[in-house]
């Protein structure tokens, strides 16, 4: 099949503003799709960039003392550091006040204006600073921007202006012809609502005697350009030289993805902009919603999308965006708190997707390499088979649409599978029996080969973690989703253990009072951190299942409930304890230990008891608590 091309595009940020958390929502959107259709083996190019020019930049740079310049060097310089940080694969960035892109904006305008199509005339309004436009009266909130809920000025100036009323009915069925143009559907509904209304004219120009910070008109010099007329062009200008042979033919392939705020420039002055200058149009904008702070115990030290932002630093780039990629629907909006996050961090990644690849690895490691496998395929395989193939497909629906949180919640559903598939198949006891020597290397296999189909499907989403499942399966080669099969492995390969792909988090860890009240890891006198000793996770567990480890004196095998998991552990009580006489007992254990193999058997942790002399007292409770409560 022929390769696909595809052109995606960011808004381009403005640097009156360091990067948070709303900039890296779309851009790490941006990424995951740009990587998802690497994959999927299309041809790719990914924008992101800065809008420099207009009031607000002016204005911030002024009150910084200094130059317009300057100031969009250092934001901007700040912008690409980040995305460098967070691993984000945008092959161009572009800055509109680099001369590849005014070299175009002028060619635009004067294009426009030749054709009649920009006249020059009065107009008096009321005008908001922050969002650099006049406003209607219908849209003025108590004679305040809607958006900043700051007081309007009224401006009466001459300005050039944009015959953009010209086009509405053009506008509207060509949204009502074409109803993919702009998704989700809520977002075009919109549009067409904005349609309802009469269109105006849009001013593209501001006077030098107000504002000098802008693209000078090309067919008059005291005028600058509307920051909005300029900067939508930066899409088409970052791919129109003619030279540059990586940009050759990806204009008509574009779509572009922003946030709900930004709807009516994309949905409303850019397709007309193009329309008037016989551009073809993007083939498709995607919107999604926003992002607002969230209350809840820990997020209270959360002030700001900055300080929101910080977190990545603190748990990880994977983590941070597997959550803004899980949490949000897309086009709609969302609400962020650290709680929610290390929440989603504890169960799904740690919990879910970490304590497979650990104990999955760790089975096959030990089992070693196996050429040719004795076990035939049943029917519990053929179900993982079949399930990867579904959730493959549910996926690849999904991101048709941008829905990166039904593709994700597809591929949980595929880890909670293998996870029950490894309990019901019990590899462990396998293990144990020669007999069913070919079964255990069935299951191994079948592990082997899910675990890599998922170190290809999570590429988009959790690049880091992916790459490390990869690593661990001895993959060199790029992934590509073609290879995103279970079912084709016919034999066990040699593993490599991954034990913790993404470490839990435990509250205390993120208490905001205990943070800082040591240094981790700071030995001082033989004494512990309060900070070490939070890495230990205490457990109430409930014992739910007790036997005797066959050839062992000292071992008894119990199956505990914390909260709502189910795991084994093994207990060296059985001189002490009578296994039946400990079913329903509540016991402490530490919870996070790695997993050990004790006799065969793999232990999820570790129940504390007292010893003095001969005698091993368990640690049980006081008060009834139910499994799962932490102990600290
Ligand atoms: N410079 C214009 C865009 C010009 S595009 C031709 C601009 N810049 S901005 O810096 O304000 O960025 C706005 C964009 O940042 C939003 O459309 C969205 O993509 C992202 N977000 C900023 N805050 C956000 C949230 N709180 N939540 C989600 N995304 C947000 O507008």
């Amino acid at each position: 099949m022929a390769q696909r091309i595809f052109y995606l595009t960011t808004p381009i940020y403005y640097v009156n503003a360091r990067p948070h958390l709303g900039h890296a929502c779309t851009t790490i959107m941006a990424d995951a799709m740009c990587r998802y259709r690497r994959l999927a083996g299309d041809q790719v190019y990914f924008l992101t960039g800065t809008d420099e020019h207009g009031d607000k930049i002016a204005q911030a740079a002024a009150k910084a003392g200094v130059t317009p310049q300057a100031y969009a060097d250092e934001i901007a310089a700040a912008f690409k550091d980040t995305w460098r940080r967070l691993d984000i694969t945008n092959d161009d960035f572009i800055r509109t006040t680099e001369p590849r892109h005014k070299k175009v904006v002028q060619a635009i305008l004067q294009a426009l204006h030749d054709a009649g199509e920009i006249y020059f005339g009065e107009y008096g309004g009321n005008y908001c600073f922050g969002c650099e436009r006049f406003y209607t009266d219908k849209e003025v909130v108590d004679g305040k921007c809607p958006d900043h809920q700051t007081p309007l000025t009224f401006i009466k100036e001459k300005n050039y202006f944009f015959r953009m009323s010209k086009y509405q009915d053009w506008l509207i069925k060509h949204l009502e012809d074409n109803p993919g143009f702009i998704q989700p559907e809520r977002y075009r509904n919109e549009v067409l609502g904005f349609l309802r209304e009469p269109l105006q004219d849009l001013s593209i120009s501001r006077p030098k005697a107000r504002l000098q910070w802008g693209i000078p008109l090309p067919f008059d010099d005291q005028y600058v350009t509307y920051v909005w007329f300029d900067a939508l062009i930066n899409y088409y200008s970052a791919v129109s030289d003619p030279k540059n042979p990586k940009t050759r033919g990806l204009w008509e392939h574009v779509e572009h993805l922003i946030g709900k705020d930004i709807l009516k420039p994309h949905g409303v002055y850019w397709p007309t902009m193009l329309k008037a200058a016989g551009i073809p149009l993007y083939r498709r904008l995607n919107v999604h919603g926003y992002w607002s702070l969230g209350g809840g115990k820990m997020s209270k030290s959360i002030g700001n999308v900055v300080e929101a932002f910080q977190l990545t630093d603190k748990y990880g780039h994977d983590a941070f965006r597997y959550f803004l990629l899980r949490e949000m629907n897309f086009g709609l909006d969302a609400t962020f708190s650290e709680e929610a996050f290390v929440g989603r961090l504890n169960a799904d990644l740690a919990n879910d997707l970490g304590n497979l690849v650990s104990r999955a690895t760790t089975l096959i490691e030990k089992c070693g390499s196996v050429e040719r496998i004795s076990g035939p395929v049943t029917a519990e395989d053929s179900v993982v088979h079949v399930s990867a193939t579904e959730t493959r497909r549910a996926v690849e629906a999904a991101m048709q649409e941008f829905a990166f949180q039904k593709a994700l919640a597809a591929l949980w559903e595929f880890v909670g599978a293998l996870n029950r598939y490894v309990d019901a198949s019990a590899p462990w006891e396998l293990a144990k029996d020669p007999a069913k020597r070919g079964r255990l290397e069935r299951v191994l296999c079948t592990l082997a080969d899910a675990l890599g189909y998922l170190g290809i499907m999570l590429d988009p989403f959790l690049p880091n973690a992916a790459k490390r499942i990869r690593e661990a399966l001895g993959f060199v080669d790029p992934p590509r989703l073609d290879d995103a099969v279970v079912g084709r492995l016919g034999h066990v390969p040699r593993v490599r253990k991954l034990a913790a792909l993404f470490p839990r988090i435990e509250d205390k860890v993120t208490d905001d009072a205990r943070a800082g009240a040591a240094v981790p890891g700071q030995p001082s006198g033989g004494k512990i951190s309060i900070e070490d000793f939070a890495k230990v996770e205490l457990t109430v567990a409930e014992v739910v299942a007790a036997e005797k480890v066959e050839k062992s004196k000292r071992l008894l095998k119990l199956t505990v409930k914390v909260g709502e998991d189910t795991r084994t552990l093994v207990a060296g009580v059985a001189e002490q304890y009578d296994p039946a006489a400990l079913i329903g007992r509540k016991v402490v254990i530490v919870a996070n230990l790695q997993p050990a193999t004790l006799m065969g058997i793999e232990s999820n942790g570790m129940v504390l008891a007292a010893t003095h002399g001969g005698t091993v007292s368990l640690l049980t409770l006081d008060k009834d608590v139910p499994s799962g409560s932490k102990v600290k």
